[in-house]
């Protein structure tokens, strides 16, 4: 069924969120999300799934275009799932950010309260990705690496992406080429059969190096090693290569085994955070590490000053990654303990603290909500907590063990503002209070928002 719709706002996957207008529909007045489109347009959608209070479409045709309407610069991005808002101006990205970060404050937080500070602009908004993970398929006998198109697993073969990094590309097309030439065969997520799955860059923006890794399901890639020291030799600056072995029928890019084919198992980067100076870290193949990296810096100076460290404080970071804000942070305080999961990055957060000559931290492998009480009773209680957990926010049980540690100040980075909403109205409840708000945009051309609330203790 066709209809026609305008657009208002954005739902909080940044579907364009309007209501079916035109007095002949039976839809007439009903809320409908349309990817592709922007507020203020009147369009002409395919109806795809009607529901009780609201209907989801597909756009076939902008009828009139609203304010914010923009030209993509990437051929493929009207098919791509990877960057959704290429579409909308930028400064209306970031006016987007900050309404669905105050909208969740709101509803689900509870805090209308709470102020929201205008979104920080990235620095870059194309060419900031430093880690491309590229999905391979077969189509029509040839191997074709691309992104997923919107809510599939269909890639769209493109032979580059704007928001990648500018040394991300080559060796992504190095790699492809070698999986060509050497014949491997392409993993099928419907059989589980074949092999290579992945392509993934990691570059260290700071210094230039990179890395390339094959996901594969299996660990024996005949002429593998040969692979590596061939891309290792054609493409400059690249440090590492890895084999990473997932053989689960899982969309999780990801498997636990690793193998070393050529070079080193890091890539080392260089950060400068204002007012905390630089720090060197290396980056090992599975460890977290911000994938905008100059807008990274900007993300630990803003939740860095939030904190107010004096020599005085212990500061507990948890969910820790590599170590990185826990090792700025300790240039303040008295003592830093980082509470991380993967031991990994637990592993590469104690070489870091090594490199870069600091000796005032601490790094515990485990889940925060398992570790944090034995933490507690080894470290004391903290002054400050930082919390950067992942998408699913925090573990029910870790709030009231940082509430009863009674800290003066907790500060919340979250890449997801409904779970950052629900834990900040836990927090609210048990007497930590919301004072402000900020969306610090690390993904440009793309709705996800990233943000950080400083929450004070109540007198
Ligand atoms: C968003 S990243 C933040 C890392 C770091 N703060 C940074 O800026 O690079 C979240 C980290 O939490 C870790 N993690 C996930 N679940 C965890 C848990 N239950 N307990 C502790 N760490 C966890 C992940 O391995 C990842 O390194």
């Amino acid at each position: 069924m066709r209809a026609r719709a305008e657009i208002r706002s954005f739902s909080h996957r940044g579907e364009g969120a309007g209501v079916v207008v035109g007095a002949g529909s039976d839809l007439s007045g009903i809320t409908v999300f349309v990817p592709g489109t922007v507020p203020g347009d009147l369009v002409e959608i395919q109806v795809l799934e009607k529901k009780r209070n609201y209907a989801r479409g597909k756009l076939l045709e902008v009828l009139r275009e609203g304010p914010g309407r923009t030209q993509e610069v990437c051929p493929v991005a009207a098919r791509c799932g990877g960057c959704s808002w290429q579409h909308l101006r930028y400064d209306l990205q970031l006016y987007w950010k900050e309404t669905i970060l105050r909208e969740a404050l709101h509803r689900i937080g509870k805090s209308p309260e709470c102020e929201v500070k205008a979104a920080v602009p990235s620095p870059k908004v194309l060419g900031y990705r430093n880690k491309v993970e590229v999905p391979l398929q077969v189509r029509q006998g040839k191997v074709v690496a691309g992104f997923y198109e919107p809510y599939s697993h269909r890639v769209v073969p493109s032979e580059e992406c704007p928001l990648e990094h500018p040394l991300a590309r080559e060796l992504v097309a190095a790699l492809l080429a070698q999986v060509r030439k050497r014949g491997y065969s392409i993993y099928d997520e419907k059989t589980g059969k074949g092999h290579v799955r992945h392509i993934v860059a990691r570059i260290a923006p700071g210094t230039g190096e990179r890395m390339g890794m094959l996901v594969s399901t299996t660990v024996r890639l005949p002429g593998a090693l040969e692979l590596a020291k061939e891309v290792m030799e054609s493409v400059q600056g690249v440090k590492s290569m890895v084999l990473n072995v997932n053989r689960e029928m899982t969309n999780v890019i990801l498997g636990n085994q690793w193998k070393l084919l050529a070079g080193r198992w890091y890539v080392e980067d260089v950060m400068s955070v204002a007012g905390a100076g630089s720090l060197r870290f290396r980056i090992g193949p599975g460890s977290f590490y911000q994938v905008n990296s100059e807008q990274a810096a900007t993300l630990y100076k803003i939740a860095l000053d939030a904190c107010e460290i004096s020599s005085a404080d212990v500061v507990y970071d948890v969910y820790s990654g590599i170590g990185t804000m826990t090792l700025f942070a300790s240039k303040k305080a008295r003592f830093c303990v980082g509470i991380e999961e993967a031991e990994r990055s637990v592993m590469d957060a104690k070489v870091n603290a090594r490199l870069n000559g600091v000796d005032n931290v601490a790094f515990v492998a485990g889940k925060a909500e398992r570790v944090l009480p034995s933490v507690l009773a080894r470290f004391g209680r903290p002054s400050v907590v930082l919390l950067d957990p992942p998408r699913a926010g925090l573990a029910e049980d870790v709030i009231p063990v940082i509430v009863r540690s009674s800290p003066r100040t907790i500060v919340y980075v979250s890449c997801n503002p409904s779970t950052l909403c629900r834990d900040v109205a836990r927090f609210k409840e048990l007497g930590y209070l919301p004072e402000w708000a900020i969306p610090v945009d690390m993904f440009p051309m793309t709705p996800h928002v990233e943000s950080v609330v400083k929450l004070k203790r109540s007198s």
